[in-house]
Formats: C-alpha cells, structure tokens, sequence
C-alpha cells in the first residue's frame, strides 16, 4: 500500500470535488464555554465569520451572521448584546434571531429573521445536529484521558495561514514516524514507540505515552512543566498526548488539562488557513503564566511541524510537475493514523485515481 497519489495534492478539480464533498468549516461549531453567560455572543472565525454563537438566557443557538436586508455580515469577535444590531442600515434581530420590525419597510418575520442552525451539543462541543463523528471521537478519547470536555474553558484563539495542501497539515498530525527523528523533545520525553489507536471509518484517537524516565530537552518543555508543579503538582505518568482527528478537517489535541481544537480549511490548492480554539480546564484560566508556558511549548512542536510539512510540500510538488508516480510505502503503525486518512479521502472522492481500499474498524495497541 503506497501514499496518496501526488495530485491529491495539486489538482484544482479533486480540490474542488473536496469542496463539494466536505464540509469544512460546519463540522465544529464551537464550545459552550465560548459564551459561559447570558447575551454572550461569539463569531465563528473558521466559518469565515458567517456565523455565530449566542446565549438567549436559556440555551445556546448558532445563528447566521449575515442580515437579512443586503447580506453584510454584523457581528465581530466576541462580546455582549442584548440584540443584533446590523452596522448597515440598522436592523435588529433578537437573540433568537427574530427580526424587530425596522420602521418604514416592509419585512416579514418568517423570511426575514435569522434561522437557528439545528444542533447537538456533547460535552459542551457543539455540531450540526446528526453529525456523529466528533461525539464519538471524544467518547473514545475517554479511554485515555479524564479530562472533563464540559468544564473546558476557552481563553485564546489564533489563525495561521500555512502555504502547503490542506492535506499535508493533517498528514503531519497524523503521522507519528517522525515524532523522534524531528522532535527533540519526542526522543526523550514523549515515547513515540507505544502509541495506542482507535481508528473508526470517520475519524481516529491516538494517545502516546510519557517515557518510563523523561528527560527535558527544552526550556520550552521545562517552562510548562515547572508551571504545572506549580498550579497542579506531579506530572501525570500516564499519557504524554491524546490526538483526536475528526475527518476530515479537524484535530483535537489534548495534552494534561489543555485541549487544543483545530480546523483546517484549505485557502487555495497550496495554501490552507489554521483556526486554532484554545481550552483549559477552568480552575486554570486565571493562571496567565501557565496558559503562556503551554501556548509557548505547542508553538515550539507547530514550527518544527510547520518546517516538515513544507519540506515535504516542495519535494512533492517537483516530483508532480515532472510526472514522477513514486509514492512511498507507509509505515505500518507508526503512520497508520495517515493511511486511514488517506483511505478515507479516497473514499469519498470520487474519481481518485490511486488504489482505492475500504476502512476497516479496528483498535491497535503497539
Ligand atoms: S445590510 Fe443589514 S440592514 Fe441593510
Ligand atoms: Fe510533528
């Protein structure tokens, strides 16, 4: 069994075929805790702020953030309101979305108010009603990690622009043959030669182990690591990271009382965006010195990723402009977290043109 073929990579019509087939900016619809009180508003970034999220008091909605009258989008970033005002030309909805009646034009409520997205909300995670993906990956993550989903907090969000396919970002995450031979910290920190997996048709949990003697190896480590004596004491001794990818666009990464929720959304057919949501369990929202220590050890893995992926994007994209059909073999544990992947990206697009083979469900432990 060998990679996927190098024009997954650079063909505009399997990019588009991708963009008819996939939803990629409506699987994740944020977290409860993005609007923890009555009136909070927050625009979803990775739906190109074409939708937010609202607390009516009572429940948590999704609404679109486009009016009604000429489409302008009306809300920005996160706050507080008491109704939706557009910037426009003044229109108003209420929390639930119901158009207040502007004076001296006609409109009506039935088409003129902002329809509620239907939804599911699973351990404060919130989706498109009937989308059963991202509920299953976090109930298999509960194999590995006690963390409690509901109680997560968001403090911080960030947008990266990375020029590489879409895919070669989720194949970075999902590939953990390199974790060693990149990541210093992996070869003496993270152990990288047990990793247990849960792999399903839509989507895959990985969770790597501490080594039975971890050694730091920079001070970015060291500096998340003296942060969390402070406010937590021990370093658990079990799992170092549990890795949720949710296809075919999402990651969830989570390590200790972090968890870190990333949407990948392809920008053009070397370019994609990276919508990071930030969450930490609440007790420790307040501890700035803390939430900077583990944003400065993620930032420390995304470079060296960042460096990986790229080196991998320029290699293929020679060997596609000349015509050259040599596709590599795949390691068979370390990157069968990629092949599922792969496997499921092949499955859905049709016209593909490398092997096509069916997922199997299956747990590995190795
Ligand atoms: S575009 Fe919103 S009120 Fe006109
Ligand atoms: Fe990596």
């Amino acid at each position: 069994m060998t990679s996927l073929a190098h024009e997954f990579y650079f063909s505009e019509e399997i990019l588009t075929s991708e963009q008819k087939h996939f939803q990629f900016q409506n699987v994740f619809l944020g977290h409860s805790s993005f609007v923890n009180k009555s009136q909070n508003y927050f625009v979803l970034p990775h739906t190109n702020d074409t939708k937010f999220l609202i607390h009516d008091g009572q429940n948590i909605e999704v609404l679109p953030n486009i009016c009604k009258h000429r489409y302008a989008t009306m809300l920005k970033g996160k706050g507080s309101c008491h109704k939706i005002v557009c910037p426009i030309h003044s229109w108003s909805y209420d929390l639930n979305g119901n158009i207040v009646n502007p004076t001296g034009i006609e409109c009506e409520s039935s088409t003129h108010s902002l329809e509620k997205e239907s939804i599911d909300i699973y351990d404060g995670f919130i989706f498109p009603e009937n989308s059963s993906a991202l509920k299953n990956a976090l109930k298999a993550a509960k194999k590995f990690t006690d963390i409690d989903f509901e109680k997560l907090n968001f403090f911080a969000h960030e947008r990266f622009f990375v020029k590489v396919n879409w895919k070669s970002y989720m194949d970075t995450f999902l590939d953990n043959y390199h974790l060693e031979a990149y990541h210093p910290n992996f070869r003496t920190f993270l152990d990288s030669r047990y990793i247990e997996s849960i792999f399903k048709d839509d989507f895959s949990v990985q969770a790597i182990h501490l080594r039975e003697k971890p050694q730091i190896k920079t001070p970015a480590l060291q500096a998340y690591l003296d942060c969390y004596n402070k406010y937590i004491g021990k370093f658990p001794e079990d799992y170092g990271a549990v890795w949720l990818c949710i296809y075919p666009n999402i990651i969830i990464e989570i390590s200790q009382c972090f968890a870190l929720v990333a949407i990948v959304v392809p920008e053009s057919i070397d370019s994609c965006s990276i919508y990071e949501y930030r969450l930490v369990e609440e007790q420790f929202t307040q501890h700035q010195d803390f939430l900077k220590a583990f944003e400065k050890y993620m930032y420390e893995i995304e470079y060296e990723d960042h460096d990986l992926m790229t080196k991998i994007h320029q290699g293929r994209k020679v060997l596609y402009q000349q015509g050259n059909k040599h596709y590599g073999p795949y390691h068979p544990t370390k990157e069968a977290g990629q092949e599922q992947f792969h496997d499921y990206i092949r499955r859905i697009i049709s016209g593909s043109s490398n092997n096509f083979h069916p997922v199997k469900t299956k747990v590995l432990s190795y």
